[in-house]
């Protein structure tokens, strides 16, 4: 039998933060009001572009699993928000890989694409037309957040994360997947004008997120729920059988009444939700990373995962880890610094949606 391990992680967090207090400059919030309801306390957001994100996740993936760009046969690029919708963001990362060898594709199921993208490279494969793939996800979400909805625009970051995924015949990698979309429930997260449809053609690019947050929890939460129940069906394990659980981090408290359903302790879940805030399809990957560094993934563990996205598509996934904890190397690939401050860099987008921040820019 073939499996597809992950040999490589690495992930790129933008240095510019988004602090509760800081959006309470903007929108009539606060940081009580945000950490109670979503668990975020900060986001970070990006002054480069998607691609540049994944490209420098890609790198540290790379260098954490020791293979060369040109070993590469596939880079699959979740994500929402690319930078062009022809050419695809996947081809730009691969060209400044260097992995001429690779084909390149972007895959958007919105939040759920890393995790789609995981289980196409995945499938790949195993079936043997490729052995070796990286897998991305990367969001620039920030440029979508609409300053005139409290309700929405607190709720995401930006960043990236990468894993390389290789042939193997131990049984390692995503073992087990379930891939769902929730029928009917397309209406209750959009990005209206973000695309081709005529209707929405418009001088303005300017996008804002369409969004009712009570109705995405309650369908987050069974779909999540009924894609883990399959998946550990098809495993023959109980939640007790799994060692750590990396969700999608969208809401703790979607996270809390997802283990608690479970039965599953939150000592065994990865929470980033506070450092990150939701950063879609990179979300996981984020995740996965620093459960990583700070020593929380073991040799041989038994990961779950599950998710959720625009759609409303939903998945699950039972990941078993090899035997490498520790990346092989890092790479010392760096992108230029950002001369001024998170409001400098969403200047444009206040003046937008009205938002008078003049004051809080660093050149008046
Ligand atoms: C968005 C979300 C955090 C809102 O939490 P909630 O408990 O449902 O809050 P509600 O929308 O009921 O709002 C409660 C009150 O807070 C107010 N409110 C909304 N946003 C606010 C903000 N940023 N600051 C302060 N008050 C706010 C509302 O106006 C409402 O006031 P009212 O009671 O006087 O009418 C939650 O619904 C959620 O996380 N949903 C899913 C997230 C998601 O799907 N993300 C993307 C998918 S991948």
């Amino acid at each position: 039998m073939r499996y597809a391990q992950i040999t490589g992680w690495g992930k790129y967090a933008p240095p510019l933060l988004m602090t509760n207090d800081d959006m309470a400059k903007i929108v009539d919030t606060s940081d009580e009001w945000i950490f109670s309801r979503s668990g975020i306390r900060q986001r970070h957001y990006s002054h480069i572009s998607t691609g540049d994100m994944g490209w420098m996740a890609a790198e540290q993936a790379l260098a954490a699993a020791g293979v060369e760009a040109d070993d590469i046969d596939l880079i699959v690029l979740g994500s929402t928000t690319p930078e062009e919708i022809c050419p695809n963001t996947a081809s730009y990362i691969m060209n400044k890989l260097g992995a001429t060898k690779a084909a390149a594709f972007d895959l958007n199921s919105a939040c759920t694409s890393w995790f789609y993208a995981l289980n196409a490279a995945t499938d790949m494969i195993r079936a043997a037309s490729i052995n070796r793939a990286l897998v991305i996800g990367s969001e620039r979400i920030s440029l979508a957040m609409d300053w005139q909805k409290r309700e929405s625009c607190f709720l995401f970051g930006d960043g990236a994360g990468a894993v390389v995924i290789e042939a193997s015949a131990e049984e390692t990698g995503l073992i087990a997947s379930k891939m769902s979309c929730v029928p009917d429930s397309r209406e209750c997260l959009r990005l209206p004008g973000w695309g081709l449809s005529p209707t929405h053609l418009t001088e303005d690019y300017f996008i804002s997120l369409d969004f009712e947050g009570q109705e995405i929890f309650k369908s987050a939460v069974k779909g999540m729920f009924e894609a883990i129940a399959d998946v550990l069906e098809k495993q023959h394990l109980t939640a007790e059988d799994i060692d750590l659980f990396i969700p999608h981090q969208a809401n703790i408290r979607i996270i809390q009444t997802l283990a608690k359903r479970l039965n599953f302790p939150m000592e065994k879940v990865v929470v980033a939700i506070d450092e990150y805030a939701n950063t879609s399809a990179a979300s996981i990957p984020l995740a996965l990373c620093d459960a990583l560094q700070e020593g929380r993934v073991k040799p041989g563990m038994r990961i779950l995962t599950a998710t959720f996205g625009a759609g409303l598509t939903c998945g699950a996934g039972i990941v078993k880890w090899g035997d490498r904890v520790e990346p092989i190397a890092t790479s010392d690939k760096s992108v230029a610094p950002y001369e001024g401050t998170v409001f400098d860099l969403m200047a444009d987008s206040f003046v937008h949606y009205g938002i008078d921040a003049k004051h809080l820019l660093s050149k008046g």
